[in-house]
């Protein structure tokens, strides 16, 4: 093939990546499966590994690159990034409609267009080219920050459009898109649950998780927490309006390839508004992303103009802000949880309060220090607030004639709520821990973690039978669960021989769990998903990562010298030793994924000769051995294949006249197939 014909075959293909990136990440809507996707992904990256002359920025490998190296710099915006007004009643949106006719002038036709009011942070893409050439945050408004490298890990942000698109959807070549960043409440969660686990505090709220990782100076990092970009606004390079109306903005952003809100009405009068306004609320807990209210904006452009600024905000446009989900309660008691780490949370028990919707119970108060800080004290009136799915937080403590203060100070305890040993709090921790290993809740919590889905993925291994095991003595450590029999469960209660049969099923199953998930699942400090995805791979069987120091565990990616201790002291314990080897015993595998893939050339012996295409000789190499091979200097008949490029001599003789097996770089490359990433 021509040097032309593939760079043809790479540029097709990585439309076609585009097409399904646009169908999956901006419509919710795929054509193909994952494996598909991820097919032709490999496929990409294994003609651009070939042909790293043809890499482009904006090809969809290119999403995860280097770091902003001096932070991030300061851009002026083409037009300023204002906020809005806000109302929050009926009769304030009322009045503001009022005063857009007013100003409009009596003949006027002013016709609204309502969108959600996304509660992330707002954002500035600029396209030269039709390519993504920078993200800016709204900064003050004046000048933001360039985080381009983050906004390019967002899958939802095109990197590219094609002439055709940008024609079909009457868009110049330049322009500018602004929108909402936002954390979708899934993302929210599971980033809050892995925070919780490196021992960090969980962040409040999506909005902040969202900014805070725009904010991120490791693209690897953003790439991981899924941010999504809404748009709402189109305008040309100088920062003028693109359109002459708002709806047809947006539909032309839709054709375009951006992620625009499906949520969105044209409302000809402000009753129209109020009844979007009133939809908007019931939906609001159904989504699977924060709102936090509705905004109207005038639908022409022209009309917009005449309208004009008052100093910060539009007056074309306004924020109808929902009341905030939150409401005032009397805190009865607080409670102390112990976790699956020895944690001990105090928890607010509550007079029950409906928030939103909601009836709440319970609220984390986190630690000692947070209690410290809102100046609890039992009995306290505190307002409470819940944001989506998330677990219910005291924000204050209200004070006013109707909700006197409390008197009882409260006094974190001294000893293990659940097994009467001390709980001692490190020096540098804001939490304090049950020394118990034994510790009754740390194993129900140990077991209840390790059934669960994303972990061991036992299927019916839910509170009720675990606290029944336990109380039966049946289930002591983790690894007695795997010598239960169909007769002991069958005397629990409430199981029946079909539940019973099931369970042991779905335990016998979890004995292929791949390694990361046993990790995982073992409990290990600082040892969340992602960092038992990296060790498993890093280090391929349990047996190498037990016998691994801090020095080499720390050679890892992500792995830092608390990881790395919490590991070594985990491994250091004589009952954790013997908890892996009676889990090997009974017959769990610890089977590395990842390694296995990788070691396609494992036992395989090469040796390079001569020039090759693209690869120089250190990269093949590199190649080779990440894959598990072996690259050797000289020809032997213990050689595998001998790799041939241009101008190969004596050994490619030597080769021949053994009867090794000779390849070239193509050849090589096929063999590393399904290797990259
Ligand atoms: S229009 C000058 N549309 O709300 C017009 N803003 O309180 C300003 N927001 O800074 C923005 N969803 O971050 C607009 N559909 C939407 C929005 C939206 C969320 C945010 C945006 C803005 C803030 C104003």
């Amino acid at each position: 093939m021509s040097h032309m014909e593939i760079a043809g075959q790479i540029e097709a293909l990585r439309e076609k990546i585009r097409h399904h990136e646009n169908r999956y990440y901006v419509l919710d809507s795929p054509e193909i499966s994952d494996a598909e996707f991820d097919g032709l992904m490999r496929e990409l990256k294994t003609l651009e590994e070939a042909h790293p002359e043809l890499v482009t920025e904006d090809s969809p490998t290119q999403r995860v690159g280097g770091k902003p190296k001096d932070g991030f710099a300061k851009v002026r915006h083409s037009r300023a990034m204002l906020s809005l007004d806000n109302v929050n009643s009926e009769e304030e949106l009322r009045d503001w409609d009022r005063r857009v006719h007013e100003l409009a002038g009596a003949d006027a036709k002013v016709e609204y267009v309502c969108e959600f009011k996304l509660d992330g942070l707002s954002m500035a893409l600029h396209y030269r080219d039709g390519k993504l050439a920078r993200g800016l945050t709204r900064g003050d408004g004046e000048t933001g920050e360039d985080v381009t490298m983050n906004v390019r890990t967002i899958r939802s942000v095109p990197l590219s459009l094609s002439e055709a698109k940008l024609e079909a959807a009457g868009m110049a070549a330049n322009f500018e898109v602004r929108g909402e960043v936002v954390m979708p409440l899934e993302a929210f969660d599971k980033m809050n649950v892995e925070r919780e686990e490196a021992g960090l505090q969980p962040a409040a709220n999506p909005r902040n998780a969202a900014a805070g990782t725009i904010r991120t100076l490791e693209p690897n990092i953003v790439a991981q927490r899924r941010l999504d970009f809404y748009a709402y606004f189109a305008l040309t390079e100088a920062g003028e309006d693109a359109f002459g109306e708002q709806d047809e903005a947006l539909n032309a952003l839709g054709k375009l390839g951006f992620r625009v809100n499906e949520h969105r009405d044209a409302a000809k009068d402000v009753e129209a508004v109020l009844q979007f306004v009133a939809r908007a609320e019931e939906k609001r807990n159904q989504l699977g992303y924060e709102i936090d209210g509705v905004v109207v904006k005038v639908n022409s452009a022209a009309l917009q103009k005449r309208l004009g600024y008052t100093g910060r905000a539009p007056r074309w446009a306004v924020a109808y802000k929902f009341a905030a989900r939150s409401s005032v309660t009397r805190v009865e008691s607080i409670r102390v949880q112990v976790g699956r780490t020895g944690k001990l949370t105090p928890v607010a028990v509550l007079t029950p309060a409906e928030v939103g919707g909601v009836t709440v119970t319970h609220a984390t108060l986190h630690n000692a220090d947070e209690i410290e800080r809102l100046g609890l004290l039992i009995g306290d009136w505190v307002r409470i607030e819940r944001g989506g799915d998330v677990i219910p937080k005291v924000v204050e403590v209200v004070e006013d004639a109707a909700h006197p203060r409390g008197h009882e100070k409260f006094v974190f305890p001294e000893r293990c709520p659940a097994c009467d040993s001390e709980v001692v709090r490190a020096p540098d921790e804001a939490d304090f821990r049950c020394v118990n290993v034994d510790c009754p809740a740390r194993l129900r919590e140990s077991l209840l973690h390790f059934g669960s889905r994303g972990v061991m993925n036992i299927e019916g291994l839910g509170e009720a039978v675990v606290v029944q095991l336990m109380d039966r003595g049946l289930v002591r450590t983790l690894s007695d669960l795997y010598g239960l029999t169909e007769e002991q469960l069958l005397r629990l209660e409430r199981i029946g021989e079909k539940s019973a049969r099931a369970l042991l099923a779905e335990i016998e199953k979890s004995k292929d769990a791949p390694l990361d998930r046993v990790l995982f699942g073992l409990g290990i400090r600082f040892v969340g998903e992602r960092t038992a995805q990296t060790l498993a791979e890093e280090f391929g069987s349990m047996d190498a990562l037990m016998a691994a120091g801090q020095d080499e565990l720390e050679r890892v990616n992500d792995v830092g010298p608390r990881v790395s201790e919490s590991i070594v002291e985990f491994f250091h314990e004589q009952r954790n030793k013997d908890l892996v080897e009676r889990l090997r015993a009974s017959g769990l595998r610890f089977t590395a994924e990842k390694r296995q893939k990788s070691s396609q050339l494992e036992g395989k012996t090469f040796v390079l000769t001569g020039a090759l295409p693209n690869l120089s000789r250190e990269e093949a190499k590199e190649k080779i051995e990440a894959a598990g091979g072996k690259v050797s200097g000289s020809v032997s008949k213990k050689t595998h294949y001998v790799v041939a490029g241009e101008d190969a001599g004596s050994k490619l003789e030597k080769a021949q006249k053994l009867g090794v097996a000779v390849i070239d770089e193509a050849g090589l490359l096929e063999m590393l197939k399904g290797e990259a990433e």
